[in-house]
């Protein structure tokens, strides 16, 4: 969960590699650092702490940076999120042997053992990270006359666990050598002559859109002239094609809004809107028209769905198992992707698989997804990044169209992973169902969803929308309480859950979510005044009995924060605060499955207004990562 960076070519390489970081922050931000050729010596300036330390520190390097008459330049950077060792200056990256300097993301297993072996043979390591010993291993190759490139390969291969490097040698300036086996790694030619390499595509694209997305057990040399790719086992040189990438730069800035958190919130219709446009083939005048696509085939064949997942894309899998049992009549599981894989699950012939995973890399996910291919099950994957590791390994992939979400909270891309399943409800529930009254009101679903994206904008940007100022209202009136209940019946469950994740992520205040039903069981011993209880009852089948559990909290003094539609003029006379949802009184016809769209936002804006008051690092928040590669 690292984010590295390796740069050779024409172009000033302090200032190639601290905008790669800057864009790869996201995936740790624990610690920081840089190496580059300087008058044919490997220098590094590394430091604990945010980015921004490091470039207090290399203010004077950029023009020191080039060497020889085609005036190169060429380094590495790394941004941390411990794993062994703690987040200090030393254990930060890049580490020298020697003349070898490397970065390293993703955990060497064989640590100890490893450890052992360089110790016994003299080498002194000077980190606690397990990153360093790989440079060890690399210097004592070449002591036996090993050429450094051969040296990486051959060393690389005694290393157990998931992970990649970048590696550079004194001895041979201009040379970057990365392996990918695990931990994703993605290399570009330079159009201006050289090669770049990073952990994601998205420090690539101020250069190129041009993007080779490496396998597992592929080894890159880049030099002036370009890149190759080699087999890591067997050294013999590979062909790989790049693929054209259609995120642009200009998504990755913030554009005006004071956190990226506050912007991907913002772009929740445009994310809706070019989901539908790339799942849907309209053309066709049937509701739900789901375009022919690799994936199509295994959906329409499966007799029940597992969807394993994390984090955000567990709860968005939660509403997808509501909507696709309600309207398509097929089982639908939902799994922690980090318990599946361990419990030897049952899983019925006929069953698909599914991954969700906005990064595509989160480790527990693929660990399913191989798991079911080895147990002979289609698998799918629903991931916003093309390119991943999971849209590789899994058979087939719906790619939601969110574009790059740069805060490690997830937002839109919660928005679009609940819009495919949604679509993949009302597709199986038409080959599914013959009775015509429900594929009439499948027809009235598919005709109001398309009208949601407007919606959900003029709620986010329209006149008078008032819901930004309402949320920032209530927020400041709340943000000091002790804790947070979110509470909710049937799809207001997971959004409970999904609320208080966000809450606690970056928020740093302890809130949990509750099926409300739930609350009498146990938790309600913790309701008192300091305890905000926000009770999310939209005007939706569950309304009433969600006011009973209401009713439970308001009788032990819990402060109430109902979340409803703004002409709910009785759920609201029993609320301390209150928060209207926007249109959905407007929109009293659409179908309550409809909701969850609407009310995500409400939920994501309230963390965030929270977030602001306490002054915590929104888009960057403590001790998190954007993408989780270990298990
Ligand atoms: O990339 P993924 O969707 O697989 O990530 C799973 C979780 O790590 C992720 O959803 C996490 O919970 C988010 N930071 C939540 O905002």
């Amino acid at each position: 969960m690292c984010g590295i960076i390796g740069y050779v070519g024409p172009r000033p390489v302090v200032r190639v590699l601290l905008d790669g970081l800057r864009r790869l922050e996201y995936r740790g931000y624990d610690s920081a650092g840089l190496a580059f050729f300087a008058d044919s010596k490997i220098e590094i300036k590394k430091s604990e702490g945010k980015l921004s330390n490091v470039e207090r520190l290399v203010q004077g390097d950029f023009e020191r940076t080039q060497w020889g008459p085609q005036k190169l330049h060429c380094g590495m950077g790394h941004t941390r999120w411990a794993t062994h060792g703690k987040p200090t200056t030393q254990n930060a990256h890049p580490h020298r042997t020697g003349s070898v300097v490397l970065v390293h993301n993703g955990i060497i297993e064989n640590y100890q053992e490893i450890r052992d072996e360089i110790v016994a043979k003299g080498f002194e390591p000077i980190s606690e990270t397990d990153s360093e010993l790989y440079g060890f291993l690399v210097v004592d190759e070449m002591k036996r006359g090993t050429p450094f490139r051969e040296a990486v390969r051959l060393s690389f291969l005694r290393l157990h666990g998931a992970c990649s490097v970048v590696v550079l040698c004194e001895s041979e300036p201009g040379v970057l050598v990365g392996i990918r086996n695990g931990s994703p790694l993605v290399a570009a030619v330079d159009p201006q002559g050289g090669a770049i390499l990073a952990s994601d595509a998205q420090a690539l694209l101020s250069y190129t859109k041009d993007i080779y997305f490496l396998e597992n057990g592929d080894m890159v040399v880049g030099d002036s002239n370009g890149l190759k790719v080699q087999d890591l086992s067997s050294g013999k040189e590979i062909q790989r094609q790049a693929q054209h990438v259609d995120w642009s730069a200009e998504q990755m800035e913030k554009q005006g809004f004071e956190h990226y958190m506050l912007k991907e919130i913002h772009e929740q219709p445009q994310t809706l809107v070019d989901t539908l446009n790339s799942i849907l083939d309209r053309a066709h005048a049937v509701p739900f028209p789901l375009a022919e696509q690799p994936g199509v085939e295994s959906l329409r064949k499966a007799s029940e769905l597992v969807l394993a997942a994390c984090g955000t894309s567990w709860h968005a899998s939660w509403i997808g198992k509501y909507w696709l049992e309600r309207w398509a009549r097929i089982s639908t599981q939902v799994e922690y992707a980090s318990e599946f894989r361990y419990r030897d699950p049952v899983i019925r012939p006929g069953a698909l698989v599914v991954g969700t995973s906005q990064s595509g890399e989160t480790a527990d996910t693929l660990a399913v997804i191989r798991e079911s291919k080895r147990r002979g099950f289609p698998t799918l994957a629903v991931t916003n990044c093309r390119g991943s590791t999971l849209s590789r390994e899994a058979q087939a992939t719906f790619f939601m169209s969110s574009g790059p979400e740069i805060g490690v909270a997830a937002t839109k891309t919660f928005s679009a992973q609940i819009l495919i399943y949604l679509l993949w409800a009302g597709y199986l529930g038409l080959q599914r169902e013959q009775d015509p009254e429900h594929k009439q009101k499948l027809q009235k679903l598919f005709d109001d969803l398309i009208r949601v994206p407007h919606l959900l904008d003029q709620a986010l940007r329209g006149e008078g929308s008032g819901l930004v100022h309402e949320v920032r209202d209530v927020a400041s009136r709340v943000w000091n309480k002790k804790g947070f209940f979110f509470i909710g019946r049937g799809l207001n469950f997971p959004l409970a859950l999904e609320g208080a994740l966000k809450l606690k992520e970056i928020a740093y205040i302890h809130a949990e979510g509750f099926a409300a039903g739930e609350l009498k069981h146990g938790p309600i011993a913790m309701i008192d005044s300091e305890m905000v209880v926000v009770v999310i009852a939209p005007p939706d089948g569950w309304r009433e009995k969600t006011i009973s559990n209401l009713q439970e909290v308001k009788a032990r003094g819990g402060l109430i924060l109902g979340v409803g539609a703004e002409n709910d003029k009785k759920l609201r006379g029993m609320c301390d605060e209150w928060i209207s949802i926007p249109h959905i009184e407007m929109v009293s016809d659409i179908d309550e499955s409809l909701f969850p769209f609407l009310i995500a936002p409400v939920l994501q804006l309230f963390s965030y207004e929270i977030a602001l008051k306490r002054g915590t690092d929104i888009d960057q928040p403590r001790n998190l990562a954007k993408s989780v590669t270990v298990e």
